[in-house]
């Protein structure tokens, strides 16, 4: 029987792709903390620094390129069923080539409609105050600013409650509720947790904890996974 497979990934996975992550540039942006810009306190206090903030992060993912690790998971879905919870806002995973990906935390090329949420719109190009959606209102990043709901995270844990193997690639668990998905799987699921600094965290659940970066560890254990449960 094939093992379902459940990757919970965050800006770890995308770091060896040239993205720094939250934690590792210490949460700052031009001197901003990254949750007083990404959120909606900001928006109405400074719509235009947060737009610039998004400009800035949509430029350098258009110059970037999926690395080793995304590829990883390419290859395990040609031989396993394998879906992807991602805390990140970057379409590596969909460039690599990786399927049934659901994002928690909103997409960076991808805005709304500050009045109907259900107006999105694929978007490449810098995103001005005067941009407007079909309704006339202003447009906004389809991002989750902290403070706001996660509209997916009912599927995220239908998801993660199928689990049999759940690999959590790169994230310091430290924001929820994606964090909370580690609590919620069967207890007969196999964790497997690759970070080079991986944070503590305390399940009943078997966890192998793999201290090494996405890119080198993540092709290894597809390697392993398939060998195990394909040939
Ligand atoms: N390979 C694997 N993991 C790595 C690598 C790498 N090359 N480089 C760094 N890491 C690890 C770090 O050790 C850290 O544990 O990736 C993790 C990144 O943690 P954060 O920067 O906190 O990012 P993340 O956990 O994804 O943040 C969650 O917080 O800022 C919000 O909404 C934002 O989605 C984000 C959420």
């Amino acid at each position: 029987m094939k093992p379902k497979i459940i990757i919970l990934s965050g800006a770890g996975m995308s770091q060896e792709s040239g993205i720094s992550t939250f934690r590792d540039a210490n949460g700052l942006w031009q001197n901003h903390k990254i949750e007083e810009v990404a959120s909606p306190n900001a928006w109405n206090q400074n719509p235009a620094l947060v737009l610039e903030f998004y400009n800035q992060r949509r430029r350098q993912l258009l110059s970037v390129k999926p690395n080793a690790a995304h590829y990883a998971i390419t290859k395990l879905q040609q031989y396993l069923p394998v879906k992807i919870i991602t805390q990140n806002v970057d379409d590596l995973h969909e460039r690599a080539g990786n399927k049934n990906v659901l994002h928690l935390h909103g997409e960076l090329l991808k805005v709304r409609s500050t009045k109907n949420p259900n107006l999105v719109y694929k978007w490449t190009k810098d995103l001005y105050l005067g941009d407007k959606a079909e309704d006339e209102a202003q447009l906004r990043p389809h991002i989750v600013w902290f403070g706001e709901a996660v509209p997916e995270i009912n599927n995220a844990i239908e998801i993660s409650r199928q689990a049999d193997i759940f690999i959590i690639v790169g994230t310091s668990m430290q924001v929820y509720p994606a964090a909370g998905l580690v609590s919620i799987l069967p207890l007969t699921a196999k964790i497997y947790y690759i970070d080079p600094h991986p944070a503590k965290f305390s399940v009943p659940n078997e966890i192998h904890i793999i201290k090494n970066s996405a890119g080198r560890a993540l092709p290894e254990l597809v390697n392993q996974l398939i060998e195990k449960y394909v040939t």
